[in-house]
Protein backbone atom coordinates (compact mmCIF):
# COMPACT_ATOMS: atom_id res chain seq x y z
CA UNK A 1 0.00 0.00 0.00
CA UNK A 2 1.73 3.29 -1.12
CA UNK A 3 1.11 6.26 1.37
CA UNK A 4 -1.04 8.97 0.57
CA UNK A 5 -0.83 11.42 3.59
CA UNK A 6 2.11 11.99 6.39
CA UNK A 7 2.31 13.22 9.56
CA UNK A 8 5.75 14.43 9.74
CA UNK A 9 7.32 15.53 12.97
CA UNK A 10 3.71 17.17 13.79
CA UNK A 11 2.74 19.07 16.89
CA UNK A 12 -0.80 20.36 17.17
CA UNK A 13 -1.76 22.98 19.60
CA UNK A 14 -3.94 26.21 19.80
CA UNK A 15 -2.61 29.44 20.57
CA UNK A 16 0.88 28.08 21.09
CA UNK A 17 -0.62 25.49 23.74
CA UNK A 18 0.31 22.20 22.45
CA UNK A 19 -1.82 19.41 22.63
CA UNK A 20 -0.02 16.34 20.93
CA UNK A 21 3.43 16.77 20.23
CA UNK A 22 5.76 15.15 17.42
CA UNK A 23 2.87 13.14 15.00
CA UNK A 24 4.92 10.58 13.24
CA UNK A 25 2.75 8.46 11.14
CA UNK A 26 1.51 7.64 7.33
CA UNK A 27 -2.05 6.54 6.19
CA UNK A 28 -1.97 4.56 2.82
CA UNK A 29 -3.60 5.10 0.00
CA UNK A 30 -6.99 3.18 0.21
CA UNK A 31 -6.50 2.30 3.76
CA UNK A 32 -9.19 2.15 6.38
CA UNK A 33 -7.56 4.10 9.23
CA UNK A 34 -9.09 4.40 12.73
CA UNK A 35 -8.59 7.31 15.25
CA UNK A 36 -9.26 6.26 18.95
CA UNK A 37 -9.18 8.35 22.14
CA UNK A 38 -11.38 9.23 24.90
CA UNK A 39 -12.82 12.93 24.94
CA UNK A 40 -10.48 15.64 24.38
CA UNK A 41 -7.79 13.17 23.63
CA UNK A 42 -7.39 15.39 20.47
CA UNK A 43 -8.58 13.00 17.62
CA UNK A 44 -10.35 16.55 16.11
CA UNK A 45 -7.28 18.20 16.40
CA UNK A 46 -6.22 15.66 14.24
CA UNK A 47 -8.39 15.77 11.67
CA UNK A 48 -8.37 19.83 11.46
CA UNK A 49 -4.91 19.46 10.59
CA UNK A 50 -5.21 16.60 8.26
CA UNK A 51 -8.16 18.96 6.54
CA UNK A 52 -5.77 21.97 6.39
CA UNK A 53 -7.78 23.77 8.79
CA UNK A 54 -5.52 23.61 11.77
CA UNK A 55 -1.68 24.70 10.78
CA UNK A 56 0.86 22.50 12.66
CA UNK A 57 2.83 24.45 15.61
CA UNK A 58 5.93 22.51 13.74
CA UNK A 59 6.29 19.51 11.41
CA UNK A 60 4.58 19.11 8.37
CA UNK A 61 1.03 17.50 7.21
CA UNK A 62 2.40 16.31 3.70
CA UNK A 63 -0.23 14.49 0.75
CA UNK A 64 1.22 12.84 -2.71
CA UNK A 65 -0.42 13.44 -5.55
CA UNK A 66 -0.97 10.67 -8.19
CA UNK A 67 0.79 10.96 -11.57
CA UNK A 68 -1.66 13.31 -13.79
CA UNK A 69 -3.86 14.53 -11.21
CA UNK A 70 -2.78 17.95 -10.60
CA UNK A 71 -1.57 20.34 -13.05
CA UNK A 72 0.20 22.71 -10.58
CA UNK A 73 1.99 19.92 -8.32
CA UNK A 74 4.55 17.89 -9.24
CA UNK A 75 3.82 14.35 -9.95
CA UNK A 76 4.23 11.59 -7.36
CA UNK A 77 5.55 14.30 -4.99
CA UNK A 78 5.06 15.50 -1.85
CA UNK A 79 2.87 18.66 -0.98
CA UNK A 80 1.47 20.40 2.17
CA UNK A 81 -1.72 20.25 3.05
CA UNK A 82 -1.75 23.35 4.61
CA UNK A 83 -0.15 25.57 1.58
CA UNK A 84 -2.19 24.05 -0.90
CA UNK A 85 -5.45 23.23 0.63
CA UNK A 86 -8.10 21.79 -2.29
CA UNK A 87 -5.02 19.41 -4.07
CA UNK A 88 -6.28 16.22 -2.13
CA UNK A 89 -10.36 15.93 -1.80
CA UNK A 90 -11.32 15.67 1.51
CA UNK A 91 -15.14 14.49 2.21
CA UNK A 92 -16.09 15.67 5.43
CA UNK A 93 -18.77 13.80 7.62
CA UNK A 94 -18.98 16.07 10.65
CA UNK A 95 -20.23 14.92 13.61
CA UNK A 96 -24.36 14.60 14.39
CA UNK A 97 -26.95 17.10 14.90
CA UNK A 98 -24.68 20.14 13.13
CA UNK A 99 -27.15 20.39 10.19
CA UNK A 100 -30.57 19.57 12.01
CA UNK A 101 -31.54 23.63 11.99
CA UNK A 102 -31.21 24.17 8.21
CA UNK A 103 -34.88 23.77 8.47
CA UNK A 104 -36.48 23.48 5.05
CA UNK A 105 -33.73 21.96 3.11
CA UNK A 106 -34.30 19.04 1.23
CA UNK A 107 -31.96 15.38 1.14
CA UNK A 108 -30.75 16.49 -2.33
CA UNK A 109 -30.14 19.93 -1.41
CA UNK A 110 -27.72 18.79 1.36
CA UNK A 111 -25.96 16.39 -0.90
CA UNK A 112 -25.66 19.21 -3.21
CA UNK A 113 -23.52 21.37 -0.95
CA UNK A 114 -20.70 18.50 -1.36
CA UNK A 115 -20.50 20.29 -4.70
CA UNK A 116 -20.04 23.65 -3.61
CA UNK A 117 -16.17 23.67 -3.39
CA UNK A 118 -15.87 22.25 -7.03
CA UNK A 119 -19.00 25.15 -8.07
CA UNK A 120 -17.99 28.13 -6.30
CA UNK A 121 -19.57 30.52 -4.85
CA UNK A 122 -23.14 31.30 -6.33
CA UNK A 123 -22.41 28.96 -9.18
CA UNK A 124 -25.46 27.16 -10.96
CA UNK A 125 -25.43 23.13 -10.62
CA UNK A 126 -24.97 22.04 -14.39
CA UNK A 127 -26.08 18.35 -15.07
CA UNK A 128 -23.17 16.86 -13.86
CA UNK A 129 -23.39 17.76 -10.31
CA UNK A 130 -27.33 16.80 -10.42
CA UNK A 131 -25.94 13.28 -11.93
CA UNK A 132 -23.17 12.91 -8.95
CA UNK A 133 -25.87 13.86 -6.27
CA UNK A 134 -27.90 11.46 -7.77
CA UNK A 135 -25.58 9.11 -7.82
CA UNK A 136 -23.96 9.56 -4.68
CA UNK A 137 -27.73 8.77 -2.79
CA UNK A 138 -27.83 5.80 -4.56
CA UNK A 139 -24.44 4.68 -2.78
CA UNK A 140 -25.85 5.27 0.59
CA UNK A 141 -29.00 3.63 -0.31
CA UNK A 142 -30.87 6.91 -0.24
CA UNK A 143 -31.92 7.22 -3.78
CA UNK A 144 -35.69 7.11 -3.07
CA UNK A 145 -35.70 10.12 -0.19
CA UNK A 146 -33.93 12.87 -2.84
CA UNK A 147 -37.33 15.10 -2.18
CA UNK A 148 -37.53 14.48 1.41
CA UNK A 149 -36.94 16.97 4.15
CA UNK A 150 -33.82 16.53 5.79
CA UNK A 151 -35.22 17.77 9.40
CA UNK A 152 -37.79 14.71 9.01
CA UNK A 153 -35.27 11.78 8.91
CA UNK A 154 -34.03 9.20 11.14
CA UNK A 155 -30.72 10.11 12.90
CA UNK A 156 -29.46 7.00 10.67
CA UNK A 157 -30.77 8.55 7.15
CA UNK A 158 -29.18 11.96 8.15
CA UNK A 159 -26.05 10.45 8.56
CA UNK A 160 -26.06 8.38 5.17
CA UNK A 161 -27.16 11.76 3.86
CA UNK A 162 -23.74 13.45 5.14
CA UNK A 163 -21.83 10.72 3.57
CA UNK A 164 -23.63 11.04 0.24
CA UNK A 165 -22.70 14.80 0.63
CA UNK A 166 -19.43 13.94 1.09
CA UNK A 167 -19.09 11.46 -1.58
CA UNK A 168 -20.19 14.09 -4.30
CA UNK A 169 -17.53 15.99 -3.47
CA UNK A 170 -15.86 12.82 -5.29
CA UNK A 171 -13.57 12.35 -2.04
CA UNK A 172 -10.81 10.69 -2.36
CA UNK A 173 -10.25 10.46 1.20
CA UNK A 174 -13.51 10.07 3.65
CA UNK A 175 -13.05 11.89 7.26
CA UNK A 176 -15.61 11.05 9.43
CA UNK A 177 -15.70 12.66 13.34
CA UNK A 178 -17.56 10.05 15.43
CA UNK A 179 -20.87 9.54 12.68
CA UNK A 180 -22.24 6.43 14.97
CA UNK A 181 -22.55 9.31 17.95
CA UNK A 182 -25.62 8.56 19.59
CA UNK A 183 -26.99 5.65 17.85
CA UNK A 184 -28.21 2.48 18.37
CA UNK A 185 -26.10 -0.55 17.73
CA UNK A 186 -28.11 -1.64 14.56
CA UNK A 187 -27.42 2.20 13.03
CA UNK A 188 -24.10 1.82 13.85
CA UNK A 189 -23.20 -1.20 12.54
CA UNK A 190 -25.27 -0.24 9.45
CA UNK A 191 -22.98 2.92 8.98
CA UNK A 192 -19.99 0.89 9.52
CA UNK A 193 -20.75 -1.54 6.83
CA UNK A 194 -21.53 1.11 4.34
CA UNK A 195 -18.46 2.54 5.48
CA UNK A 196 -16.43 -0.50 4.52
CA UNK A 197 -18.58 -0.98 1.25
CA UNK A 198 -17.80 2.31 0.33
CA UNK A 199 -13.94 1.68 1.19
CA UNK A 200 -14.32 -1.31 -1.29
CA UNK A 201 -16.44 -0.23 -4.04
CA UNK A 202 -15.07 3.03 -5.14
CA UNK A 203 -11.80 2.94 -3.50
CA UNK A 204 -11.75 5.83 -1.33
CA UNK A 205 -9.71 6.14 1.83
CA UNK A 206 -11.01 6.40 5.31
CA UNK A 207 -10.24 8.17 8.08
CA UNK A 208 -12.84 7.25 10.94
CA UNK A 209 -12.89 8.79 14.27
CA UNK A 210 -14.58 7.39 17.22
CA UNK A 211 -14.54 6.96 21.29
CA UNK A 212 -15.21 3.47 21.05
CA UNK A 213 -12.58 0.80 20.88
CA UNK A 214 -14.83 -2.03 19.77
CA UNK A 215 -16.52 0.00 16.92
CA UNK A 216 -13.08 0.00 14.97
CA UNK A 217 -12.02 -3.22 16.40
CA UNK A 218 -13.02 -5.70 13.34
CA UNK A 219 -12.98 -2.64 10.73
CA UNK A 220 -9.96 -0.62 10.83
CA UNK A 221 -6.53 -1.98 8.94
CA UNK A 222 -4.85 0.04 11.80
CA UNK A 223 -5.27 2.58 14.20
CA UNK A 224 -4.15 5.40 16.23
CA UNK A 225 -4.66 4.83 19.91
CA UNK A 226 -4.30 8.05 21.83
CA UNK A 227 -4.53 8.54 25.44
CA UNK A 228 -3.35 11.43 27.28
CA UNK A 229 -1.06 13.17 25.43
CA UNK A 230 0.66 9.42 24.25
CA UNK A 231 0.21 7.88 21.08
CA UNK A 232 0.26 4.29 19.93
CA UNK A 233 -0.28 3.62 16.29
CA UNK A 234 -0.26 -0.13 14.95
CA UNK A 235 -2.51 -2.49 12.32
CA UNK A 236 -5.44 -3.81 14.80
CA UNK A 237 -3.59 -6.90 15.78
CA UNK A 238 -0.72 -5.17 17.42
CA UNK A 239 -2.74 -2.32 19.14
CA UNK A 240 -5.80 -4.69 20.26
CA UNK A 241 -3.69 -6.67 22.22
CA UNK A 242 -4.50 -7.00 26.09
CA UNK A 243 -0.39 -5.79 26.78
CA UNK A 244 -0.93 -2.48 24.86
CA UNK A 245 -4.35 -1.56 26.76
CA UNK A 246 -3.61 -2.38 29.60
CA UNK A 247 -0.15 -0.25 29.25
CA UNK A 248 -2.14 2.84 27.83
CA UNK A 249 -5.57 2.69 29.97
CA UNK A 250 -3.73 1.37 33.01
CA UNK A 251 -6.64 -0.92 34.52
CA UNK A 252 -7.29 -4.78 33.42
CA UNK A 253 -8.26 -5.17 29.79
CA UNK A 254 -9.10 -8.66 27.52
CA UNK A 255 -9.08 -9.10 23.94
CA UNK A 256 -11.82 -12.02 23.01
CA UNK A 257 -12.96 -13.80 20.52
CA UNK A 258 -16.70 -13.45 19.76
CA UNK A 259 -18.69 -15.03 16.72
CA UNK A 260 -15.42 -14.48 14.62
CA UNK A 261 -15.03 -10.79 15.69
CA UNK A 262 -13.02 -9.35 18.04
CA UNK A 263 -14.07 -8.12 21.93
CA UNK A 264 -12.60 -5.46 24.11
CA UNK A 265 -13.77 -6.11 27.44
CA UNK A 266 -12.52 -3.81 30.09
N1 LIG B 1 -10.39 25.84 19.32
C1 LIG B 1 -9.71 25.40 20.40
N2 LIG B 1 -9.02 26.28 21.16
C2 LIG B 1 -8.33 25.87 22.26
N3 LIG B 1 -8.26 24.59 22.66
C3 LIG B 1 -8.93 23.67 21.94
C4 LIG B 1 -9.69 24.02 20.78
N4 LIG B 1 -10.25 22.89 20.26
C5 LIG B 1 -9.85 21.89 21.07
N5 LIG B 1 -9.06 22.34 22.07
C6 LIG B 1 -8.43 21.52 23.15
O1 LIG B 1 -7.61 20.53 22.52
C7 LIG B 1 -7.74 19.28 23.18
C8 LIG B 1 -8.18 18.22 22.19
O2 LIG B 1 -9.47 18.54 21.71
P1 LIG B 1 -10.20 17.73 20.56
O3 LIG B 1 -11.44 18.45 20.23
O4 LIG B 1 -9.24 17.48 19.46
O5 LIG B 1 -10.50 16.34 21.30
P2 LIG B 1 -11.38 15.11 20.81
O6 LIG B 1 -10.53 13.89 21.02
O7 LIG B 1 -11.92 15.36 19.46
O8 LIG B 1 -12.54 15.11 21.91
P3 LIG B 1 -14.11 14.66 21.75
O9 LIG B 1 -14.12 13.15 21.86
O10 LIG B 1 -14.74 15.29 22.95
O11 LIG B 1 -14.64 15.17 20.45
C9 LIG B 1 -8.72 19.50 24.33
O12 LIG B 1 -7.97 19.72 25.48
C10 LIG B 1 -9.47 20.74 23.93
O13 LIG B 1 -9.87 21.45 25.07
MG1 LIG C 1 -13.88 15.55 18.67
Amino acid sequence: MNDLIRFDHVTLGYRRRAVLRELRFAIGAGEFFGIVGANGSGKTTILRALLGILRPLSGNVLARVEPGESESLPDGGWFDLCASPGALRFGYVPQRGFLDDIYPLRVFDITMMGRYGALGFLARPGARDRQLVEQSLAHVGLAELAGRRYADLSGGQKQRVLIARALASEARVLVLDEPTDGMDIEGRCGILDLICRLRTELGVTVVFVTHHLNELSNAAQRLLLLHEGTMQIGTADEILTSAVLERVYGVPVRVEQFDGKRVVLT
